[in-house]
């Protein structure tokens, strides 16, 4: 190995975003974002197509500068720390990164040694195992699901075991068989002690998947907790004998607005 890992700083948050500002030109994308997650967590920003949901992950892993603000990854600020923080995450995009004429093994294999670990083939078959794809390991990734694909983009991410995980909308254009899929390998991470911020504009997802919910909404967190909290944050609403809860989607569309739900299939 090349380059010692960087450890986990155990004594800072994996994350913490303070008065984060963005723009492109005039169009403010980010007005002043606060955000936490703690270590070992699944934290969901939810929010509507063009929130600014990719444009937060493509700061926090130092592809983008902010206007203004902070940002630390791993204890490291992004903006003076770019190395450090770039050692501790790995980013999964929306449009997976797999290379279709490569057997799954052999993209892992690819990263592998592109990131100068030892034992390249080792670190590929406990990756193929931890994700299901020991079998489809042998075969090409253009014969793969999709559900397949995403997991194995996933495993890419995690050669080199970085301890902070962005998932851009993992699951947008999967059928609902190959999010399960994607949803119990974002669990499986998280419980091995990996943080995972995830981005989603599906409730159902930040519901089932996140220890704690962000909403992202012009330019702000309008509101952040555990889906337990954000429930809160509406009465119950009285049915004749049993009461309901309010789902977080009544949550979402009481704080955002019925217009926020126009993309959602
Ligand atoms: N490089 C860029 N130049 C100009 N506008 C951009 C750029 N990147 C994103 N935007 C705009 O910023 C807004 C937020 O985009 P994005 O962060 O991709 O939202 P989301 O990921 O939540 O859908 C959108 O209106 C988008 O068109
Ligand atoms: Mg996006």
């Amino acid at each position: 190995m090349s380059t010692p890992p960087v450890t986990d700083r155990a004594d800072h948050p994996a994350i913490r975003v303070r008065g984060l500002e963005k723009s492109f030109k005039d169009l403010k994308v980010l007005r002043g974002v606060d955000v936490d997650v703690a270590r070992g967590s699944i934290f969901a920003l939810l929010g509507s197509n063009g929130a600014g949901k990719t444009t937060l992950v493509r700061i926090l892993s130092t592809l983008l500068k902010a206007d203004g603000g902070r940002a630390e990854v791993n204890g490291f600020d992004v903006a003076s720390r770019g190395a450090e923080v770039r050692e501790s995450i790995s980013l999964t995009g929306q449009f997976a990164a797999v290379d279709e004429i490569l057997t799954g093994r052999e993209n892992l294999t690819m990263v592998a040694r592109l990131r100068h670990l030892k034992d390249a083939g080792a670190i590929a078959d406990r990756l193929l195992r931890r994700f299901s794809l020991t079998e489809a390991g042998a075969r090409r990734v253009a014969t793969y699901s999709g559900g397949m694909r995403r997991r194995l983009d996933i495993a890419m991410s995690l050669v080199g075991d970085p301890p902070v995980v962005f998932l851009d909308e993992p699951t947008t254009g999967l059928d609902p068989e190959a999010r399960l899929e994607v949803w119990s390998a974002v669990k499986e991470l998280a419980a091995a002690g990996t943080t995972v911020l995830l981005t989603t504009q599906y409730l159902d997802e930040a519901e089932h998947l996140a220890d704690r919910i962000a909403i992202l909404h012009e330019g702000r967190i309008l509101v952040h907790g555990t889906l337990d909290e954000l429930k809160r944050l509406l009465p119950p609403a009285k049915v004749e004998y049993v009461e309901k809860q309010p789902t977080l989607e009544d949550v979402f569309l009481s704080l955002v607005g019925t217009a926020a739900n126009g993309e959602k299939r």
